[in-house]
C-alpha cells in the first residue's frame, strides 16, 4: 500500500527537507582547519590536525595515547591484531594472529566490530544480548566460558551509545584471563561507573576503538582512533598503520603493514568537531527524551540504559514494539512483508511510513548469528534475545538538526501506524 494515500496518514505532508537518521553537523572550524592544512601544504597523513585531534581525544577519553586511523574498522583490525599477537605470538606473513582460535563477540552490532576477527583468521563465537542495555549478556558470556574455557579474547560494542554491563564483563574476563577489545564506535562521550569511578567508554577495554564515520556523534567524514595507555601498543599501531616501515634509510619491512593512517584533512574536520561533542550529546539526549514522552501512550519502549551506572551519548533513539502490539509480519533475507492490523504495527510498516514522509529510520542491527556470512558460527544464548529485539525494534530519526516540529510529526506518524 502507498503510505501517502493510506487514510491513516491523511493531512500529513512529506517533509520538505529530508529528516536523516544521523547526519554530519558542521560548525565552521572544520573548514578552517582543512583550509589551513591545504594552505600550508600538509595534505598527507602527517600534520598538525592529526596531532591536535589525537591529543584532544586522548584528553577527553582519559587515555595516554590516541592514534588517528582511516576508519573505526582499521582501529578494530589493528586492536584485534595486537591482542592476537599478545595472546598467541606473531603470525607468519600469510597467516592471521588468531588462526585456530575462538573469540567471544557481541552478537548484536555492526559487522565491522567482528570482521577483524576473520581478517586475523580467528573464529567468532557470538554472545547473545541482554534486555537491560541491549549489549553483551554477562550470563551468556559466563556460559560461553563454560563451553570454551580456552578462549582469551572478547570483542564487545556499546550499542547505539549505551554502555554495556562492563563491571560484570570485566570481572568475568579477569576470572578467565581474557582480554577485552572495546568497540566504542557508537558511544564516544558515553560514561560508565566502574568500581565507583566514572570512566569514558573507549577507556575500559585492553584495546579501545572509536569511529568518526559520517553518521557518528562527531565525524571526520570518515576516520577512527585506537586508544590506549600503552606507549608500546600506540607505537605499534602507528607503525603498522603506515606500512610497517623500519627506521632504515630505505623501505625496510620486518612485519606486514597497512595503509590505515588518518589523513591530515580528515583530522581537520575531526579537530573542528571535538569541541562540539558535548553539545551533540545534549541534542541527542533531548531527542531521546522527546521520543520517550511523545510515545509513552503507545505499546512501545525506548532503548534502555542503566541510569545508576551509565550515561549514554544517546547517539540513536530506538524503540521496541510490545509483543502484544506486533502486526503479523515475516522477513525474508532481503525483504519484509506485513499484514495491516488495527491497533498493531511492525518495524517494517513504521519504516515504510517514515520513508514515505521523507524521514529516515532503520531496523536494529541484524544480529551476527543471523547473518548468512556467520550463520554456521557458534552462538551462545538462552532464548535468543537478539532475534527478538531485531524483530520488534527500530532506530528512529535521530539527527541533531531535526527540529521539534519535525520530531512531533514523526511521533504523529508512528502513532498513526498503530491505528
Ligand atoms: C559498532 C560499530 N563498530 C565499528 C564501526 C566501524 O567504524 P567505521 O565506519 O569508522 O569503520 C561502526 C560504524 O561505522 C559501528 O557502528
Amino acid at each position: 500500500m502507498d503510505m501517502k494515500t493510506d487514510p491513516r496518514f491523511r493531512g500529513l505532508e512529506p517533509f520538505a527537507n529530508r529528516v536523516w537518521l544521523s547526519s554530519p553537523t558542521m560548525h565552521g572550524d572544520e573548514q578552517r582547519f582543512v583550509d589551513d592544512a591545504i594552505a600550508t601544504n600538509w595534505v598527507s597523513t602527517v600534520g598538525r590536525n592529526i596531532d591536535e585531534a589525537e591529543k584532544a581525544i586522548a584528553e577527553i577519553i582519559g587515555v595516554q595515547y590516541a592514534v588517528g586511523l582511516s576508519a573505526g574498522t582499521a582501529a578494530l583490525h589493528l586492536a584485534t591484531k595486537l591482542a592476537g599477537e599478545r595472546l598467541y605470538g606473531r603470525a607468519k606473513p600469510n597467516e592471521g594472529t588468531l588462526a585456530g582460535h575462538r573469540v567471544f563477540c557481541s552478537d548484536m552490532t555492526f559487522d565491522a566490530s567482528v570482521n577483524p576477527v576473520a581478517y586475523e583468521d580467528g573464529e567468532a563465537v557470538f554472545i547473545d544480548t541482554e534486555r537491560d542495555t541491549w549489549n553483551m549478556d554477562p550470563d551468556a558470556l559466563e556460559e560461553a566460558f563454560r563451553r570454551y574455557p580456552e578462549v582469551k579474547l572478547i570483542v564487545l560494542a556499546h550499542l547505539y551509545g549505551t554502555p554495556g554491563k562492563m563491571d560484570e564483563i570485566r570481572k568475568i574476563a579477569d576470572a578467565h584471563g581474557a582480554l577485552i577489545i572495546e568497540d566504542a564506535a557508537e558511544s564516544l562521550g558515553a560514561k560508565y561507573r566502574l568500581k565507583g569511578r566514572w570512566v569514558e567508554t573507549g577507556a575500559i577495554g585492553d584495546y579501545n576503538c572509536i569511529s568518526f564515520n559520517g553518521n557518528k556523534i562527531i565525524t571526520g567524514s570518515s576516520g577512527g582512533m585506537f586508544l590506549t595507555d600503552s606507549k608500546e601498543d600506540a607505537d605499534k599501531v602507528r607503525k603498522w598503520s603506515t606500512q610497517s616501515r623500519e627506521p632504515a634509510p630505505w623501505y625496510q619491512h620486518e612485519e606486514i603493514g597497512y595503509n590505515y593512517r588518518m589523513s591530515n584533512l580528515i583530522a581537520g574536520v575531526v579537530r573542528g568537531q571535538i569541541p562540539f561533542l558535548n553539545a551533540h550529546i545534549e541534542q541527542k539526549k533531548a531527542i531521546y527524551e522527546r521520543y520517550k514522552a511523545g510515545l509513552k501512550d503507545l505499546p512501545v519502549t525506548m532503548n534502555p540504559f542503566d541510569a545508576q551506572k551509565s550515561i549514554p551519548n544517546y547517539w540513536l533513539s530506538c524503540m521496541l514494539i510490545d509483543e502484544s502490539a506486533m502486526a503479523r509480519h515475516s522477513r525474508g533475507e532481503l525483504d519484509e512483508k506485513w499484514t495491516r492490523t488495527k491497533g498493531k504495527t511492525c518495524p517494517g510498516e513504521i519504516l515504510a511510513a517514515l520513508t514515505a514522509f521523507r524521514a529516515e529510520g532503520r531496523p536494529l542491527w541484524k544480529p551476527m548469528h543471523m547473518q548468512p556470512i556467520y550463520r554456521n558460527h557458534a552462538f551462545v544464548s538462552g532464548v535468543d534475545v537478539g532475534e527478538d529485539l531485531f524483530r520488534r525494534g527500530l532506530c528512529l530519526p535521530s539527527d541533531n538538526k531535526m527540529t521539534r516540529e519535525e520530531q512531533d510529526i514523526i511521533i504523529e506518524i508512528i502513532h498513526r501506524c498503530f491505528r
